[in-house]
């Protein structure tokens, strides 16, 4: 992997604003290179600014959407018109507003018994309409919480370690909403061509601190786990995130 680029923002605004250009920037490079732009959508509070942005106005004309595949990084296991539910984030700021046909798009439906057979499923689908081995995304959005976890891979948990798989069941998360989960391992992140972490808020700033500066310590913060062996890591945040760091990234 070349070295992370870490890319400050004054405010979420600003965040919204660039991370939605470097999406249609990245969306734009993988159909020049391979007629096709496989991206894995993440939850959270901070992307649904970055998609409603992707929606409308000169982005949304300028994203091949007609050559767009999406699935999703990590989903909740809730029904898919529950407010906890990702896929539910990111229909209402984007998909449900353009014009993408829904066989190019994969929910990680999370709701079930056996979640499982639900992750198996889902693995098969990456395997299937993203080539490579592992399956190569050509873009990873990710988020990260104050605990440090990312997608929905939480700080002790065995999830860290099922390098073996794709895609994988999570017990209910340690934080809020308390819902089993299902996650890409960090293999599938790790075999992205390129990962976005997105984040903003003061209450990031100690972890976010720990995982670019600190040292190594991937159990109690996951998020050091991310590092696509082949491909560009991008951190964007705000300043309020960016505050502890001790660095300057320009
Ligand atoms: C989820 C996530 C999760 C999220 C972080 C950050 O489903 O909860 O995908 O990893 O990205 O918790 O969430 P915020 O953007 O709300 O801080």
């Amino acid at each position: 992997m070349s070295q992370p680029q870490i890319v400050i923002v004054p405010d979420k605004d600003a965040l919204a604003e660039v991370a939605a250009d470097m999406i249609v920037e990245q969306a734009l490079a993988a159909v020049a290179a391979r007629d096709r732009f496989t991206i894995a959508l993440t939850g959270g509070s901070t992307p649904r600014p970055v998609y409603e942005r992707l929606a409308t106005g000169e982005r949304a004309a300028r994203m091949p959407w007609e050559r767009a595949f999406v699935f999703w990084s990590d989903d909740r296991a809730v029904p898919p018109d529950d407010d906890r539910s990702n896929y539910k984030l990111a229909h209402d700021a984007l998909l449900g507003r353009i014009a993408l046909p829904q066989a190019q798009i994969q929910p990680m439906f999370a709701n079930g018994d056996d979640l499982d057979a639900a992750a198996r499923r889902y693995a098969g689908v990456v395997r299937t309409l993203v080539p490579g081995s592992p399956p190569r995304f050509d873009l990873v959005l990710l988020g990260m919480g104050p605990d440090g976890h990312t997608a929905s891979l939480f700080p002790h948990s065995p999830q860290l370690a099922a390098t073996d798989e794709l895609v994988v069941a999570t017990p209910p998360a340690p934080l809020d909403p308390h819902v089993p989960r299902l996650t890409f391992t960090t293999t599938l992140i790790n075999a992205a061509a390129n990962v976005l972490i997105m984040l903003a808020g003061a209450d990031k700033a100690e972890r976010v601190q720990q995982v670019i500066e600190g040292p190594r310590d991937t159990e109690r913060l996951p998020s050091q786990l991310v590092a696509p062996g082949g491909g560009t890591l991008t951190w964007i945040m705000d300043q309020a995130a960016a505050s502890k760091l001790s660095k300057r990234y320009d």
